[in-house]
C-alpha cells in the first residue's frame, strides 16, 4: 500500500453527522419512521419517491430537469405524480400487474424515468434496459425471466428480437404514431383513457422491484432481483453520503439500465426529494460541463472513466464553464486513481468521494463519507452498521494490510432479494455460511479500516465501470464463421480502467487481415454491445488450458498481457 496525502473534509453541515448524532445508537428501525408505510402499512417505492411528496405539499418542487442537445423541459413532483398514474393507468388497462416482469428500453429521457415509476406503482418487478443493448443482450435478459411487457419506442423495437421472446404479451410504444401491429402507443391511449388517481398497487416490503442483469466470469447474465424494502437503505446513503438536501440539484450520469442509474439515478434522489438532473446523449465534456453550469448541479455522481475523459480534454475546456455550483463529487463503479481526486482538488476545489457496491448489495456500502478523511486510493470505510472483513480462502479474516477475499456481514435492507431461477448462483455468494456475503472483489484493510481494492478474485472483466462477463463475449465471438476459439480477458487501459481484449484462434482456411478482425469485432457490437465488444483482437495459433478440464486460462492470457504493458513501460 502506497501512503498517499490525507485529504480532510470541508467544514459544513453534513446530514451523517447531524443523524448519528441525534440517534446516539443508530439502527434501520431509526430509518423506517420516515417512509410513510411505517404509519399506514402500504408500501410501495414509487409512492414514497413521488406521491408521499405531492402528499406533503411539495408538489411544485422540480423533481427532473432534462437536458440535451435540443431540448430542456422540467417535470415538478405533481407532474411527475400525474404523469406516472396515467402511464400506471394504461399499463393496468392492458393487463400489467403486480408480480409481472416488465422491461424499460428507452434512452436518458424522462419517458425512461416515468416508465419505470408507472410499472413499479402496479408492483410490476421492472427491468431496465441499457439503451445501447443489442439483440443478443435483450433476448438473454427478457428470456430469462419470461417478461411480459416491454416499455420502447419504434426505433429501439428494431434491435428487440420478437421472434424470440414468445413470452411478450404487449408491447407499449413511446411514439405517437405507430406502425408495428399489435403494439399499444401510449401517447395514443393517453387521449382515450380516464386516469385513475388511485392506481397504485400497495405490496409487501419483501416484495419484487426491480432486476437488474449482471455478469459473471461464467454463463450468462443472472438475474438480481431486489425488493421494495431496499429503499430503506437507498434512502439513507442518499441522506448520508449523497448528503441529498433540499436545495440540491443532483446529477447521477448513469443510464438507469445500469443498476446505479436506476438506484442512484431514480430511487435515491426521490426518495431524498432532490431535484435531478436527466442529461440525454452520450458523453462529451463540453456538453457534461454546460449541464453542470445550465441546471446548477451541486451534487455530481459519475465514475472513474468518466471523470479521466474529462481530465484528457484539458483544464481549457473546464475553464469555459461556471461549474463553481458544485458542492460534493463522489465516484463509483471501477477503481478511483489518486491522480483523479489530486485533478479535481486542483482545479474544482472538491475532494472526489469514491463509493462501492455492486448489482447484488442494492445500495452502497463502503464510502467516503464527507465527514471523514480521504485517503486517496482507497474506497473508504463501511456505511455505519456496515460490518465488512478481509477472508482467506477459508472463510478466515486476516490482518491489517493481508489482501483477501472481500466479504460484508449480512443481511443489510437492500441485500438482493434472490437471483431468478438460480439459487445455487444465490447460495455461491455464501461460500461461508448466511453471515458473510462474498463479493468476488481482492481488497485489504489498513489499521484505521480503510479498504483498498485489488483486483477480482474471478475472470469478470470491467470496463468503464461496466460489468462484462468474458464467457458472453467469447460465445458472440465463436459464432462468428472464422472464429474457432476464443478468450477473453480485460487489458489494463489508461482511460476505461481495462478495456476487453479477445485472444482468438482462427478456423482453417481463414488468415488474418484487419478486415476480418474489424469484422469480427462488429459482429459482437451488433449482436451483444458497444462496451462488450473487443477493442482488441489478437490471432493466436493455441489457447492455453488447463490440462484436466480443458477449460480456457484466461488469467494466463491476462498475465501475458500485463507482461507485455510492463515490457512496454520499461
Ligand atoms: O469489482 C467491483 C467494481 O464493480 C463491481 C460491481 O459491478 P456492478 O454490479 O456492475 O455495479 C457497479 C456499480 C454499483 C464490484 O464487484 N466496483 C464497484 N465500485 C468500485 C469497484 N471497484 C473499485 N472501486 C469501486 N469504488
Amino acid at each position: 500500500m502506497t501512503r498517499q496525502k490525507i485529504i480532510p473534509p470541508y467544514d459544513g453541515s453534513f446530514n451523517v453527522k447531524t443523524d448519528l448524532d441525534k440517534h446516539k445508537v443508530f439502527n434501520w428501525d431509526n430509518v423506517k419512521k420516515y417512509f410513510s408505510w411505517h404509519k399506514t402499512g402500504k408500501v410501495n417505492m414509487a409512492f414514497e419517491c413521488v406521491d408521499r411528496h405531492v402528499a406533503a405539499g411539495f408538489g411544485e418542487k422540480v423533481a427532473l430537469h432534462y437536458i440535451s442537445e435540443n431540448s430542456e423541459s422540467t417535470l415538478t413532483y405533481r407532474e411527475l405524480k400525474e404523469a406516472t398514474d396515467r402511464w400506471a393507468t394504461i399499463l393496468k388497462k392492458h393487463g400489467v400487474k403486480k408480480g409481472d416482469f416488465l422491461f424499460v428500453f428507452l434512452p436518458k429521457h424522462p419517458e425512461c424515468h416515468i416508465a419505470i415509476l408507472a410499472a413499479i406503482k402496479l408492483g410490476a418487478v421492472v427491468g431496465p434496459l441499457f439503451e445501447a443493448f443489442m439483440e443478443e443482450a435483450i433476448r438473454d435478459r427478457i428470456s430469462d425471466c419470461e417478461g411480459k411487457y416491454l416499455i420502447t419506442n419504434e426505433e429501439y423495437l428494431q434491435r428487440v428480437p420478437l421472434q424470440d421472446l414468445p413470452s411478450l404479451e404487449t408491447i407499449f410504444l413511446t411514439d405517437e404514431q405507430i406502425t408495428t401491429n399489435h403494439a399499444i402507443s401510449i401517447p395514443k391511449e393517453l387521449t382515450q383513457t380516464e386516469i385513475d388517481e388511485n392506481v397504485i398497487e400497495w405490496v409487501d416490503l419483501e416484495d419484487g422491484l426491480n432486476i437488474h442483469y449482471t455478469s459473471g466470469s461464467t454463463g450468462k447474465p443472472k438475474g438480481i432481483i431486489h425488493a421494495h424494502r431496499a429503499m430503506i437503505q437507498q434512502y439513507t446513503t442518499g441522506r448520508w453520503v449523497l448528503d441529498l438536501k433540499e436545495d440540491d440539484v443532483y446529477w447521477c450520469t448513469a443510464h438507469p439500465g445500469w443498476v446505479t442509474g436506476c438506484v442512484y439515478g431514480i430511487f435515491a434522489p426521490l426518495l431524498n426529494r432532490a431535484t435531478i438532473v436527466l442529461h440525454g446523449g452520450r458523453f462529451n465534456a463540453d456538453s457534461w460541463y454546460e449541464t453542470i453550469e445550465k441546471t446548477g448541479v451541486t451534487v455530481w455522481y459519475s465514475a472513474p472513466t468518466a471523470f479521466r475523459m474529462l481530465m484528457a480534454e484539458g483544464v481549457e475546456t473546464l475553464k469555459r464553464y461556471n461549474v463553481s455550483s458544485l458542492r460534493h463529487i463522489l465516484s463509483v463503479g471501477e477503481p478511483l486513481n489518486p491522480e483523479i481526486i489530486y485533478w479535481s482538488v486542483g482545479h474544482l476545489n472538491l475532494r472526489i468521494h469514491d463509493t462501492w457496491w455492486m448489482t447484488e448489495t442494492g445500495a452502497q456500502l463502503i464510502v467516503n463519507l464527507p465527514t471523514e478523511p480521504i485517503k486517496p486510493g482507497s474506497m473508504g470505510k463501511p456505511l455505519p452498521t456496515i460490518e465488512t472483513a478481509i477472508l482467506d480462502d477459508d472463510g478466515n479474516p486476516l490482518p491489517v494490510g493481508e489482501v483477501g477475499h472481500l466479504a460484508i456481514k449480512g443481511p443489510w435492507p437492500s441485500i438482493m432479494k434472490e437471483v431468478w431461477r438460480n439459487e445455487k448462483k444465490y447460495q455461491s455468494y455464501f461460500p461461508f455460511g448466511p453471515n458473510w456475503y462474498l463479493s468476488g472483489d481482492l481488497a485489504l484493510k489498513d489499521e484505521e479500516g480503510y479498504i483498498f481494492f485489488q483486483g477480482r478474485s474471478d475472470d469478470m472483466i470491467n470496463s468503464s465501470g461496466e460489468r462484462i462477463g468474458p464467457f458472453e463475449v467469447e460465445s458472440k465471438l465463436i459464432e462468428h464463421p472464422a472464429v474457432a476459439e476464443a478468450g477473453v480477458v480485460g487489458k489494463p487501459d489508461f482511460i476505461r480502467g481495462e478495456i476487453v481484449k479477445a485472444f482468438i484462434v482462427l478456423k482453417k482456411g481463414y488468415t488474418s487481415t484487419p478486415e476480418l478482425l474489424a469484422n469480427i469485432r462488429l459482429f459482437v457490437r451488433n449482436r451483444l454491445a458497444a462496451h462488450a465488444a473487443p477493442r482488441e483482437i489478437e490471432v493466436i495459433e493455441e489457447l492455453p488450458k488447463t490440462k484436466i478440464s480443458g477449460k480456457i486460462l484466461r488469467r494466463e492470457l491476462k498475465a501475458r498481457e500485463i507482461e507485455k504493458l510492463k515490457a512496454v513501460e520499461v
